[in-house]
């Protein structure tokens, strides 16, 4: 894809260097991880949060996820716990979050959590952010590089769209593998999914006895707001077909290449589905459609997560 921006770099030694040197500094700048691209900065510096925020026009009660290397890094802000240990030992580095109690002694600005006594915590599975990390000696603080409520970017080129030429540097590394963000689990009290991903409950099941959050609870988890991962046109669920001027969203082999049909995955594999539906909504969006019209997705492994986007998308 042509690059219009300056502001996107490949990723290399260079660009590693001065990505360092810029969150050093407290400036904020755009990150691919394995999920979707990051807005990254200091979780130790009050400007560096202050900047997230606003770029991001984020609710300030909505709390940020901060990155370490590993978990000995982590281990000086929060509250590592046996449960923590089980589900860290599978899948770490890797797509999840896991929330733990704050320790009272932490760097971490009190804005990062909005003012929780918890701390989302991740380890990004990238090579990107892992050896940025390595150069650091403060962790990241870093939503999904998008505007509040808007969809998650899965490319730098979908970064310097959301934003422009306001952050410096955007760390090209192609389109993020996974294509959705982490999945959040509470681990304060009885284990709990606050926010469904690629690691489904069942796959945590196997390591962990897990519960789901219930829809009817009072929001503990900002990010399980309604109204979220918008492409700013209605889209509409479990349709059979779609009408004039509008896309039409599939999944699986029985449904024809048709234009204005966009095919999640032709050979009916939800992680691929999943990979696709930033991209695929993004790219709909951008055609100048006016509605989306969406199939019957299943509600199994990944499609679980896919569903939870689109019913919010839908909202
Ligand atoms: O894959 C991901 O998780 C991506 C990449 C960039 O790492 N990040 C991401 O961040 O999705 P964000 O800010 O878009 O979503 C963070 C979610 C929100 O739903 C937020 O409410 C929740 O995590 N969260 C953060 N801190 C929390 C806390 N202390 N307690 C409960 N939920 C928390
Ligand atoms: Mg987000």
């Amino acid at each position: 894809m042509k690059n219009i921006y300056s502001n996107i770099f490949s990723f290399n030694k260079k660009t590693m260097h001065k990505s360092v040197v810029n969150l050093k500094k407290g400036n904020v700048i755009g990150l691919p991880t394995e999920t979707v691209y990051g807005l990254a900065g200091n979780a130790y510096s009050k400007i560096a949060v202050h900047k997230i925020f606003n770029l991001k026009k984020r609710p300030r009660k909505n709390p940020l996820i901060v990155h370490y290397l590993n978990y000995k890094h982590a281990d000086k802000d929060v509250v590592l716990n046996r449960h923590f240990y089980k589900l860290y030992k599978k899948f770490c580095p890797g797509p999840i979050t896991f929330v733990l109690r704050k320790k009272n002694k932490t760097k971490i600005q009190s804005s990062v959590t909005a003012k929780l006594n918890t701390v989302a915590i991740r380890f990004p599975n990238h090579k990107a952010i892992r050896s940025i990390l390595k150069k650091l000696n403060f962790p990241l603080a870093m939503p999904s590089a998008n505007l509040s409520s808007r969809l998650s970017p899965v490319s730098a080129q979908d970064v310097a769209d959301e934003f422009k030429t306001k952050i410096k540097i955007i760390v090209n590394s192609g389109k993020s593998k996974i294509g959705i963000e982490s999945t959040v689990v509470s681990l304060i009290g009885k284990p709990k999914i606050l926010r469904h991903g690629i690691i489904d409950a069942k796959t945590i099941n196997k390591i962990l006895k897990i519960g789901i959050l219930r829809k009817d609870l009072k929001i503990i988890s900002p990010g399980m707001l309604k109204k979220h991962y918008s492409p700013g046109i209605p889209v509409l669920l479990n349709q059979k077909k779609s009408e004039k001027n509008c896309a039409l969203i599939t999944f699986g082999r029985k449904y024809k290449d048709k234009t204005d049909c966009f095919n999640l995955s032709k050979k009916s594999d939800l992680k691929e589905a999943a990979s696709n539906l930033y991209k695929t909504l993004r790219k709909i969006k951008n055609q100048g459609y006016k509605k989306i019209y969406v199939v019957k997705i299943p509600k199994v492994g990944p499609g679980i997560a896919i569903n939870d986007r689109l019913e919010r998308a839908a909202n």
